[in-house]
């Protein structure tokens, strides 16, 4: 019995032993989870930290090669064959000294790089100290979608485009520098933007302060319509945000870089404002998410960026936003948009399915700083004598039209030859969107159309406009683009009644112009076409994509075909030797001219003279700012003769000789 106690005493003691040990080995496991577990909820590792820990494994394995390899050449060197131990140790240790300076060489040479980009440090550290990366993220109310962007693309776009760099520039968004270069590939040539790269912390406190600036900044629709308040609202998102960031104590440069990134992003089109803010840029096109942006280079034509948008919403966001600046809708049942952005740049959108292949946006970028005689005549699209010609056709109240194919500079040279408009004249014009740029000095109101709301609303046409403008009595009318029948014949009535019009028409030649004028959809008669005085045909070689003035004509009245006119060429573009030369004299421009203002053809032809030598004149000096011009011819017109339109310093020169003599 007692054995038996013995034994049972033993089994329980030795089952109590195995369950302590069980239990412990319980806790221990426990222990473990629990530490494994706060390990992977409380450490978010940096990305800094990241890149130092594989920076430490490259070289790591670098240091095992170079090992491997001086322990080869040892094997082979006379110490080791000898076996002259001792000597060998000593170019061992010597070896190892040498390879771990050049490590921590390196290792400070990397880490140098990483944070040259941006100096994140303070952030970083801040961030470190959070419990984890999700709770964070929830903390800060970032939202999964906006925490989780499309990464692919993303670094799609950060990828540099590879090949021969043929030119290099950099722009400025936003105060955010971006560094641009034009690059030779295999599959041809490319715009490739450098863009800067951002640490995932500083992504995060991006979209904190992004965040806290909806909340503190409230974008009411009578906001959103009117351009001033737009840039008002930009000062102020500006201000607030750099006290935002203030906060964190940035060093004042990533201040400026950080808030810029966020006024692109937040009222801006993110990275294509960087498209739109480079000059060298006509066009900017974004096709769909599925392939790059393109953009049309002055000096390259159509080249593919290394952009590409993250997905169709985006690009539908992107539009909506435009349209809603200019108080417009675009969506599925109203699929097309015809706006302009805040700096004043034409837009179009179309959306899927409309478009096939996906969203689409045109960006048509007018020049920030516009082009004037002095541009034209220096880059070959027009002479002093045709401008000086305009002049006097200008000054004198004549009728001209523009004509030329699509993007062949129609716009543009209407809005060069308006510094030559008298200041005490009433201006208006009449546009879909806004393109003009005239002088400051000119008395002008400009006049826009609009489209209809989604129930069929507040539409104002051209016509409306048109109709209108006659009853707010003006000396000039400025028109868009003639293109539908009422509006023609509204504008040549306005001829008829002693308005001086300026339009544009879609025709690739004089001849074309007419023929386009009296046939459908615009069909008026034929016999007011006389009261056009002059047509200016430009024309866009393909090959150069230069752009010239093709020709200069007259419309002269003809007897027979129903009292019709036709054109007579004063000068034509000769493409072999790219210049413009005169084609045949005159038949009705002079005659005009002397009937206008009561001058011989002799006075007429000195005046002509007189205009050339002020125009040259402006090119030799490089005057080339609108206003600058604007005011020289204004000074013309005053009648203080043309001398006075030299600098001052000739003026004050004559100045100091009048008070000398006196
Ligand atoms: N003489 C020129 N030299 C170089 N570029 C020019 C010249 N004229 C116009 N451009 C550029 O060509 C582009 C198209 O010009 P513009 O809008 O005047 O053409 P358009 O014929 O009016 O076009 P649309 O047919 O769309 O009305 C603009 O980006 C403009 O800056
Ligand atoms: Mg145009």
């Amino acid at each position: 019995m007692v054995n038996k106690k013995k034994k049972t005493r033993k089994v329980k003691r030795k089952s109590k032993k195995k369950k302590h040990r069980i239990n412990s080995r319980k806790k221990i496991k426990k222990i473990k989870k629990k530490k494994k577990g706060f390990r992977e909820m409380s450490v978010p590792i940096p990305l800094w930290k990241k890149d130092m820990d594989e920076v430490k494994k490259s070289l790591e394995i670098e240091r095992q090669k170079r090992f491997k390899l001086l322990a080869e050449k040892l094997k082979a060197s006379k110490f080791n064959s000898k076996g002259d131990f001792k000597e060998k140790e000593k170019w061992n240790k010597k070896a190892e000294k040498i390879k771990k300076r050049e490590e921590k060489k390196k290792l400070k040479k990397d880490i140098h790089e990483k944070d040259k980009e941006v100096d994140m440090t303070p952030i970083v550290k801040a961030i470190e100290k959070k419990p984890g990366q999700a709770d964070y993220e929830k903390k800060l109310g970032i939202p999964s979608a906006i925490s989780k962007p499309n990464v692919e693309k993303q670094e799609e776009n950060k990828k540099i485009i590879q090949g021969h760099e043929l030119e290099s520039y950099n722009t400025v968004a936003n105060d955010v520098p971006f560094k641009i270069s034009i690059v030779d590939t295999e599959e041809g040539r490319r715009y490739s933007i450098k863009l800067p790269t951002i640490s995932k912390p500083t992504r995060a406190l991006l979209e904190t302060v992004k965040q806290k600036l909806i909340n503190l900044i409230d974008i009411g629709t009578a906001e959103i319509t009117d351009i001033s308040a737009i840039e008002r609202m930009k000062d102020k998102l500006k201000e607030k945000a750099i006290e935002l960031f203030q906060r964190y104590k940035l060093p004042k440069e990533n201040i400026n870089f950080l808030t810029g990134l966020l006024i692109n992003e937040m009222i801006g089109l993110g990275n294509i404002e960087v498209l739109v803010a480079d000059p060298s840029l006509e066009e900017v096109v974004i096709a769909s998410a599925k392939e790059p942006v393109r953009v049309y280079h002055k000096k390259y034509g159509w080249l593919a960026t290394n952009l590409i948008l993250e997905n169709e919403k985006q690009i539908e966001n992107y539009s909506s936003i435009i349209a809603r600046r200019v108080g417009r809708q675009i969506t599925t049942l109203t699929p097309m948009l015809d706006a302009h952005l805040i700096t004043g740049d034409r837009v179009n959108a179309v959306l899927y399915p409309i478009c096939t292949k996906g969203n689409t946006i045109t960006i048509r970028k007018f020049a920030r700083e516009p082009w004037t005689i002095v541009d034209f005549i220096n880059n070959g699209t027009c002479t002093p004598d045709i401008f000086a010609l305009l002049w006097m056709a200008i000054q004198y109240e004549m009728n001209i039209l523009f004509s030329g194919g699509t993007a062949s500079g129609k716009t543009s040279i209407l809005n060069v030859c308006t510094p030559f408009f008298p200041a005490n004249h009433r201006l208006l014009s009449i546009e879909d969107t806004r393109e003009l740029q005239l002088p400051s000095h000119l008395y002008w109101s400009p006049l826009v159309t609009r489209l209809p709301n989604p129930e069929g609303k507040g539409q104002v046409t051209m016509l409306d406009l048109l109709v209108n403008s006659l009853r707010m009595r003006p000396d000039r009318i400025i028109l868009g683009e003639v293109r539908k029948h009422e509006t023609a014949e509204v504008l040549f009535e306005a001829m008829h009644t002693g308005h001086s019009v300026y339009a544009t028409v879609h025709a690739d030649t004089s001849s074309e112009t007419i023929a386009r004028l009296v046939n459908p959809p615009i069909s008026i008669a034929p016999h007011l076409l006389k009261a056009v005085n002059l047509n200016v045909v430009m024309f866009r070689e393909r090959r150069r994509g230069i752009r010239r003035v093709l020709q200069l004509a007259e419309f002269i009245p003809e007897e027979s075909d129903k009292q019709g006119v036709k054109t007579n060429l004063l000068y034509r573009w000769e493409p072999s030797r790219d210049k413009i030369i005169p084609h045949s004299n005159s038949m009705r421009l002079f005659e005009d001219l002397s009937r206008h203002t009561g001058m011989s053809f002799s006075a007429i032809h000195k005046d002509i003279a007189n205009k050339k030598e002020i125009i040259n004149y402006l090119v030799k000096n490089n005057i080339r700012d609108m206003n600058s011009i604007g005011r020289s011819i204004q000074k013309y017109y005053l009648k203080k003769g043309w001398k006075t339109i030299k600098s001052k310093k000739s003026l004050s020169k004559k100045y100091k000789k009048k008070k000398k003599k006196r």
